[in-house]
C-alpha cells in the first residue's frame, strides 16, 4: 500500500518530525541521560518504562515491549494507517504530499469518514450563520450578552442552528450526504412522519472536537429556557463523552508548557477561563470524570488543578475526581469557588486577575479534604472529631511528601490540641498498615517497579546475544556491517536474525546512511520490525572494539558449526540404519573435518 508514496516522499516527511517533538505532543517525557522516558501509552502502568531515543528516533516500551519510528507511532496511537500517520506528520512538518486515492488508505470506516465530513461541513455552516446572518442573529446576542468576544466565537467555531425543522437536513442533503449516515451521527433525527429535522435547531452551537481538533459531536444550548439547557449529539463510533475532554486539542500545548492542566465542568467555564488567560483548560461535558479521562490527563501532566462548581453538587464530584485522579497517580489542587458561583459565574463577577489567582492559589487536596469532610461530622461531639482526626490521618498516610504531612499534622495538632509526634506516630503507623496492604495484593512490588532497563536478555544462550549484539552494531555503524558481510554473510544462527541482516545489507548497499528509524520502515514483516527496534534499544553499549566483533562472530560460527556436527550425526544414524555403509562413512569423514575447524575456531 505505502508503496505508491516515493520512499524519499516518506523520509521528508520523517525528517520534519523530531520523534522527541511528536510523542512529547502525546505523552509527557523526561530526560534520563541520552534517552526520554514517559508512561507508556500502549499499556496501563505507573513506572515510565516508555523510551524514546532521539538519535535513534525511535520509541520502545520496555514494559510491553512495542517499539517503532515515529510512523508507526502515530498508527498504533491513532489507530491510523500508514498514510493517515504520513498525512498527519506531513502537515505538522510542512512537507508537501502527493495526491492519492485517500478512500483505500483510510482506516475509520466509511460511515465515520462521512460522519466526520458532515460534522465539519456544519461546523462551518453554523459558524457562519452566526456571524454574518440574519437568522444567526438571536445566536450571536446571546453569547455577546454572555461577554463572549469574537476572538473566542472564532476560536471555539461557536455557532448557531437556525430555527427551522429542515435547513440542515436540507443542506446536508445537498452536500450528498446519505440520510441514515446522519441519522447516525446524531446530526439530523426523524420527527414523526418521517420528517428530518435539526435537533439543535434554535440553539447556539459548540462543536466537540477530538484531540486531533476534528469535530465529532456538537453540544447546543438552549438561548431560551427550553429543557434541557444542552443537549449533546448522540454517541458513536467517533463521539464517546467518557472517552473526551472538550478542548483538549487547543488546550495540549498550554498544558505541555505549565506542566499543569484545570479541569471544568462544562463548555462555558472552558471558554470563560481561556478568555480570562486560563488557556490550559479542559472539560468533562457534564459527566463525572472517567478512568479514562484521568489516564489520558496523567500521560500529559503532573498537576491538574480542580475548579467545579461551588455548591454541595459540586464538592461532591470535586471529590470524586480528585479521589480517582490520586489514584491513578496525578497530583490533584483545587480552585475552590465559594457556593453560588460556577467559574464563568465567578470570572464575571472578579474579572480575569482575580480568576488566574485563584487558580495560581489553589488549594492541596488535604487541606480541601479537611474542610470538605467537616460536612460529615459534628465538630463539637468528641467521638466525632476523633473520627474525623483519624479519616484526615489515613488521608495524610498517602502523601508521600514529609513537609507536606508534617505541614497539616501541625494544623491538626494546633486545632484539636493534639501533640504533633502522637499525631505522627498514628501516620507513620498508617503507613506501614497500608504498605502492608499493597504488598499483600502484590501490585508492581515484585513486578513493574523500576525494571533495570538496559538488562540483557539473561536467559538466551550465548551465540544468540552475539548476534543481536552484533546487529545493534551493524545498525549503527556500516563498517561494521561490512566486515560482518564480509566474514559471516548470512550464516547467523537464528533465522529472523538472518533475514534482518540480509535487509540491512542491502540497506547499506541501497547508499543509505545507518538509521534504525528509517531502515524499519523497508523490513516488511511487522514481528521483525518489532525485534530489530528491541535489538536496537536493548543489545548496544558505547563502542566496541575490533577484538569483541571477532569474538561475536567466533561464538556465532561456532555454535553453527556445533549445530551442523549435530545434523551429521543424526545423517550418519540414519545411514547406518539403511545400511548404507560408504554414505556413513563420508558423513563420518566430514564431521572429523568439521571438528577440526571447531577447534581452529575456538
Ligand atoms: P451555562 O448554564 O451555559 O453556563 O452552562 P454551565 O457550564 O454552567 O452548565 P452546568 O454547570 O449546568 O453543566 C455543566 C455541563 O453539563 C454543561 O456544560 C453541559 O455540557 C452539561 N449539561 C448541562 N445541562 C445539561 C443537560 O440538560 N443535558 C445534557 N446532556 N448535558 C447538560
Ligand atoms: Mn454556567
Amino acid at each position: 500500500m505505502q508503496k505508491r508514496i516515493p520512499e524519499e516522499v516518506v523520509d521528508r516527511v520523517r525528517k520534519a518530525n523530531d520523534i522527541v517533538d511528536v510523542v512529547g505532543e502525546f505523552v509527557q517525557l523526561k530526560r534520563q541521560g541520552r534517552n526520554f522516558f514517559g508512561l507508556c501509552p500502549f499499556h496501563d502502568e505507573q513506572t515510565p518504562s516508555f523510551s524514546v531515543t532521539q538519535d535513534k528516533q525511535i520509541f520502545y516500551c520496555f514494559g510491553c515491549k512495542k517499539g517503532g519510528n515515529v510512523i508507526s507511532f502515530l498508527m498504533e496511537l491513532e489507530n491510523y494507517t500508514f498514510f493517515e500517520a504520513l498525512r498527519f506528520l506531513a502537515e505538522r512538518g510542512g512537507v508537501e504530499l502527493p495526491a492519492i486515492n485517500q478512500s483505500e488508505e483510510t482506516a475509520t470506516s466509511k460511515i465515520s469518514q462521512d460522519i466526520l465530513s458532515a460534522n465539519e461541513w456544519l461546523t462551518k455552516l453554523y459558524h457562519h450563520l452566526l456571524k454574518y446572518t440574519k437568522d444567526g442573529k438571536d445566536g450571536y446576542k446571546y453569547f455577546k450578552q454572555r461577554g463572549i468576544s469574537d476572538e473566542s466565537i472564532d476560536a471555539f467555531q461557536l455557532g448557531y442552528a437556525p430555527n427551522s425543522r429542515n435547513f440542515t437536513a436540507d443542506f446536508l442533503n445537498k452536500k450528498g450526504f446519505d440520510q441514515h449516515v446522519l441519522i447516525k451521527g446524531g446530526l439530523i433525527t426523524l420527527q414523526a412522519g418521517n420528517e428530518a429535522t435539526d435537533p439543535f435547531r434554535g440553539r447556539v452551537i459548540f462543536p466537540i472536537r477530538n484531540h486531533l481538533g476534528k469535530t465529532v459531536a456538537f453540544g447546543g444550548r438552549t438561548i431560551t429556557d427550553a429543557h434541557p439547557k444542552y443537549i449533546n449529539s448522540s454517541e458513536n463510533e467517533l463521539f464517546q463523552k467518557s472517552k473526551l475532554l472538550y478542548n483538549f486539542d487547543l488546550a495540549r500545548t498550554h498544558i505541555r508548557k505549565e506542566n499543569e492542566v484545570v479541569l471544568f465542568e462544562g463548555q462555558m467555564d472552558v471558554i470563560s477561563a481561556y478568555q480570562a488567560g486560563v488557556k490550559h483548560a479542559v472539560a468533562t461535558l457534564g459527566t463525572s470524570l472517567t478512568d479514562f479521562q484521568a489516564r489520558l490527563l496523567k500521560r500529559y501532566v503532573d498537576v491538574v488543578v480542580i475548579c467545579y462548581d461551588g455548591d454541595k453538587a459540586g464538592l461532591e464530584a470535586t471529590y470524586r475526581a480528585a479521589s480517582l485522579l490520586r489514584k491513578t497517580g496525578s497530583q490533584v489542587k483545587i480552585a475552590l469557588l465559594s457556593d453560588g458561583y460556577d467559574p464563568d459565574g465567578y470570572i464575571k463577577e472578579y474579572g480575569a486577575q482575580a480568576f488566574q489567582r485563584l487558580i495560581d492559589n489553589s488549594d492541596t487536596f488535604i487541606s480541601f479534604y479537611m474542610q470538605y469532610l467537616k460536612k460529615d461530622y459534628n465538630m463539637t461531639n468528641e467521638s466525632d472529631r476523633l473520627q474525623y482526626i483519624q479519616k484526615v490521618v489515613e488521608q495524610l498516610a498517602k502523601v508521600n511528601s514529609y513537609v507536606e504531612r508534617e505541614y497539616y499534622l501541625r494544623d491538626l495538632s494546633k486545632e484539636y490540641h493534639l501533640s504533633l509526634d502522637t499525631l505522627t506516630k498514628e501516620v507513620d503507623k498508617q503507613r506501614q498498615k497500608q504498605e502492608y496492604q499493597k504488598d499483600k495484593r502484590g501490585k508492581n512490588r515484585y513486578t513493574s517497579t523500576k525494571q533495570p532497563f538496559y538488562q540483557e536478555k539473561k536467559l538466551l544462550p550465548a551465540f544468540h546475544n552475539a548476534e543481536r549484539r552484533l546487529i545493534a552494531y551493524m545498525l549503527q555503524d556500516q563498517s561494521i556491517a561490512d566486515r560482518v558481510q564480509h566474514e559471516l554473510g548470512i550464516d547467523l544462527n537464528i533465522d529472523d536474525h538472518k533475514i534482518i541482516v540480509t535487509h540491512l545489507y542491502g540497506f547499506y548497499e541501497e547508499g543509505n546512511e545507518p538509521d534504525v528509524s528509517l531502515f524499519v520502515e523497508r523490513v516488511p514483516d511487522e514481528r521483525l520490525k518489532q525485534l530489530v527496534i528491541e535489538i536496537a534499544i536493548t543489545s548496544v553499549g558505547e563502542n566496541i572494539s575490533d577484538e569483541e566483533i571477532s569474538d561475536y562472530i567466533r561464538t556465532i560460527r561456532s555454535h553453527a558449526q556445533a549445530a551442523n556436527i549435530q545434523t551429521y550425526k543424526q545423517q550418519q544414524k540414519m545411514a547406518e540404519k539403511q545400511n548404507d555403509p560408504i554414505k556413513a562413512a563420508e558423513i563420518a569423514m566430514q564431521m572429523i573435518e568439521l571438528k577440526k575447524q571447531l577447534k581452529n575456531i575456538k
